[in-house]
């Protein structure tokens, strides 16, 4: 684990910020120019695949295929007709929603450290004198079950764990539908892939963002560019307010989140797997003066201290593995040190390279 006990500055809420109404942002949030959201934003139409789900009850093969492709071209797409409840979804959000606009001192009653990230905390990583994004946070473990500790997740507002709870067995439950198919569809057995991950010893943590209004939105980032470390990504958008873009060569595409859909998105350690025949795409999140926005991402990870590495079924003469063998445990420490950065570290397994920040 990660060696760190504390924060290297004192942590400020990002929320306090916001409120305070104060319209400049401290410089510790300016981000360089080349980073800023006007750089290469996308003013398009262009959105990320739609696939409806309920279509594997009756032509699992379009459905494949529509995955396949959105897996192999975008690293990113939206799924409808999920089979979770749309009540399930709009309750837990709300429920967040509500967490964040208690007190100050009650959510201050779960700060997180460096040590764990679980609970309350507003930056990742930590350098000392690091520039930070416009957003706090809340991180908590739901599997494996020896990391899941109901006193390190919020008690308010009265049905939170409850809620959590239920939400993240249904999340776990539709990963594990879409592992088989991303399995099929890279011509694999259809337990292949989840084995890889250690089968039913794999990890789920939550990450919920709130990234409050921001008085100079051009100048900062909810959350800088990164690709996800783990395996695959659930995230529950903001039903009102849009932020996330993904990278698209050189432009930023603007999600627009279909109503109770989820994103999915590939993380790097599925790239790693399928050797590089899946890529983890670099994304961001985007803020605004008028309107506070809150997601929920999911992450599902393989067993922390297992050796991940390029699937021996794809790998041949032609196709060398494109990654040495590494544990999880291993890999998100260059996260949780340096905070999100852009998509460096996977990268670097390949060809050592810096990251330039
Ligand atoms: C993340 C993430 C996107 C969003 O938490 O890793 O990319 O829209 N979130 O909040
Ligand atoms: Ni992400």
């Amino acid at each position: 684990m990660n060696g760190q006990i504390d924060w290297p500055e004192p942590i400020v809420r990002v929320q306090s910020l916001s409120d305070s109404g104060f319209p400049v942002i401290p410089d510790r949030y300016v981000k360089p120019p080349t980073e800023r959201p006007a750089s290469n934003s996308d003013g398009s139409d262009v959105n990320i695949p739609i696939i409806d789900l309920q279509g594997l009850l009756y032509d699992d093969e379009t459905i494949f295929a529509q995955i396949s492709e959105a897996c192999r071209e975008w690293g990113f797409f939206q799924i409808l007709d999920h089979g979770i409840s749309p009540k399930l979804l709009d309750r837990v959000q709300e429920v967040w929603r509500e967490f964040f606009h208690l007190p100050v001192e009650v959510k201050q009653s779960y700060a997180n450290s460096p040590k764990t990230y679980e609970g309350y905390g507003s930056r990742l990583g930590v350098e000392k004198g690091a520039i930070l994004d416009w957003s706090d946070y809340y991180f908590l473990h739901l599997l494996p079950l020896k990391l899941k500790d109901y006193n390190k997740w919020p008690a308010l507002p009265a049905d939170a764990r409850q809620v959590i709870d239920e939400y993240g067995k249904e999340v776990v439950k539709l990963c594990g539908r879409l592992m088989k198919i991303l399995s099929i569809n890279l011509g694999l057995g259809e337990d292949i892939l989840q084995n890889a991950f250690g089968g039913e010893n794999i990890g789920a943590c939550l990450r919920v963002n709130y990234y409050p209004k921001c008085p100079q939105p051009d100048l900062t980032l909810g959350l800088s560019s990164h690709s996800d470390p783990g395996g695959m990504t659930l995230l529950l958008p903001d039903n009102q307010v849009p932020g996330l873009q993904v990278r698209r060569g050189n432009n930023w595409i603007t999600v627009k989140p279909a109503r109770h859909a989820f994103i999915v998105n590939i993380g790097d350690q599925i790239q790693v797997l399928s050797n590089a025949i899946y890529k983890s795409v670099e994304h961001r999140v985007i803020v605004n003066a008028a309107k506070e926005r809150v997601s929920l991402a999911f992450f599902y990870n393989p067993k922390s201290d297992i050796p991940i590495e390029p699937a021996k079924e794809l790998v041949t003469p032609e196709n060398p593995p494109l990654y040495p063998p590494m544990t999880f445990d291993e890999y998100r420490l260059f996260i949780r040190m340096r905070g999100p950065c852009g998509k460096s570290q996977v990268e670097s397994l390949k060809s050592p390279r810096d990251c330039n920040k």
